[in-house]
C-alpha cells in the first residue's frame, strides 16, 4: 500500500479562507479580532513560531502584536502585562509562547491569562472544559489534527487510536479529543514497554515525541492513519518528523508529511480560536451582556 499524503498546507489555507469571511463580518460590526503574543527570551525556534503566528494573523485581517521581553524579565512584570491585556477590550486572544525561562513559574503564568482570552486552551478552566466534553478553547495542535481527520473524512468512532507522547500541549488533549469522538485510546510514553506492540494495533496513530524518525514501518499497522506531530531539525539542517516518512509511506493508509502536515494547521487553529473569541464578544454585546 502507498499512503495517501494529507496536505496540511492546503487544509490550513481552506481554514484561513473561511476565517476571512467571518473576520469581514466582525469588522462590519465594528470588531477587529486581536491576538497578542508574548515571548520571553531568545529561543530561536520560538522566535520563528511567534513571527509566523503574528504574520499569518495580519494576512487574514487579525490585529496582532508581539510583546518580546528579555530573558531576564521578572515574573511580576510578565504577570502585570498579562493583567493589562486581560483588561484591554481590543484583545481577544492572549498567547504566551512556551517554554518560558526557568525562573518563571509557567503554571502561574498560564493561570493568569483570562480563560475567555486563552486561545491556546492551556488555562485549567479550558483543560477541565475539554476533559468534560464542554469545549471552550481547544489547544491548537490537537484541534488541527482533528480538523485534518474531519477534512479527510476519516472515521474516528470505534477505532483504536494510539497517541505516543503525553505533553499538556499535544498528547493529553489529543487523547481526550479522540476519546470524545468515540475512539478507544491508548496513551504511550517514553517509558512504555514494547511500544511497537501498542502502535501496531493502532488504526489511528498520532506521534508527538520529539524523537526524529522513531516510528518505523514495522511499528505501523497496514493501512493505518499516521499523524506526525514532530518537527525535528537534523544536524545537516533537514527537517524531519517523529515518523520515518519513507518507510511508513509504503505501509500506512494515510500519512502527514513534515513539513507541510500538522505544522500549518497549528497556526490555522490559533487564528480560528481568536476569531471565535471575538465572535463571542460580538454576540455578548449584541445581547447587551457586558464582557
Ligand atoms: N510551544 C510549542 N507549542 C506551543 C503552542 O502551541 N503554544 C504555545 N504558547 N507555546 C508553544
Amino acid at each position: 500500500m502507498t499512503a495517501r499524503i494529507i496536505d496540511g498546507k492546503a487544509i490550513a489555507q481552506k481554514v484561513r479562507e473561511e476565517l476571512k469571511g467571518r473576520i469581514a463580518q466582525l469588522r462590519e460590526a465594528g470588531i477587529v479580532p486581536g491576538l497578542d503574543v508574548i515571548i520571553v527570551g531568545e529561543n530561536p525556534a520560538s522566535q520563528v513560531y511567534v513571527r509566523n503566528k503574528a504574520t499569518t494573523s495580519r494576512e487574514i485581517g487579525i490585529r496582532s502584536e508581539v510583546h518580546a521581553l528579555p530573558a531576564e524579565t521578572p515574573e511580576d512584570t510578565l504577570l502585570r502585562l498579562i493583567g493589562e491585556l486581560n483588561r484591554n477590550p481590543d484583545v481577544h486572544g492572549i498567547l504566551v509562547q512556551l517554554p518560558l525561562p526557568a525562573h518563571i513559574d509557567s503554571s502561574k503564568v498560564l493561570e493568569a491569562v483570562d480563560p475567555a482570552k486563552d486561545v491556546d486552551g492551556f488555562h485549567l478552566r479550558n483543560v477541565g472544559a475539554l476533559v468534560t466534553g464542554n469545549k471552550i478553547f481547544v489547544p491548537c495542535t490537537p484541534n488541527g489534527v482533528m480538523r485534518m481527520l474531519a477534512e479527510e473524512r476519516l472515521t474516528v468512532e470505534g477505532k483504536d487510536a494510539v497517541v505516543v507522547g503525553r505533553s499538556n500541549i499535544v498528547g493529553k488533549p489529543m487523547a481526550f479529543l479522540l476519546l470524545e469522538k468515540g475512539a478507544t485510546v491508548t496513551i504511550c510514553t517514553s517509558k512504555t514497554r514494547n511500544l511497537a506492540e501498542h502502535t501496531r494495533r493502532a488504526d489511528i496513530l498520532v506521534v508527538a515525541t520529539g524523537r526524529p524518525r522513531m516510528i518505523t514501518a514495522d511499528m505501523v499497522k497496514e493501512g493505518a492513519v499516521v499523524i506526525d506531530v514532530g518537527i525535528n531539525r537534523l544536524p545537516d539542517g533537514k527537517l524531519v518528523g517523529d515518523v520515518d516518512f519513507e518507510s511508513v509511506k509504503a505501509k500506512a493508509g494515510c500519512l502527514t508529511p513534515v513539513p507541510g502536515g500538522v505544522g500549518p494547521m497549528t497556526i490555522a487553529m490559533l487564528l480560528c480560536n481568536t476569531v471565535e473569541s471575538a465572535e463571542r464578544v460580538a454576540s455578548a454585546s449584541a445581547r447587551g451582556v457586558k464582557s
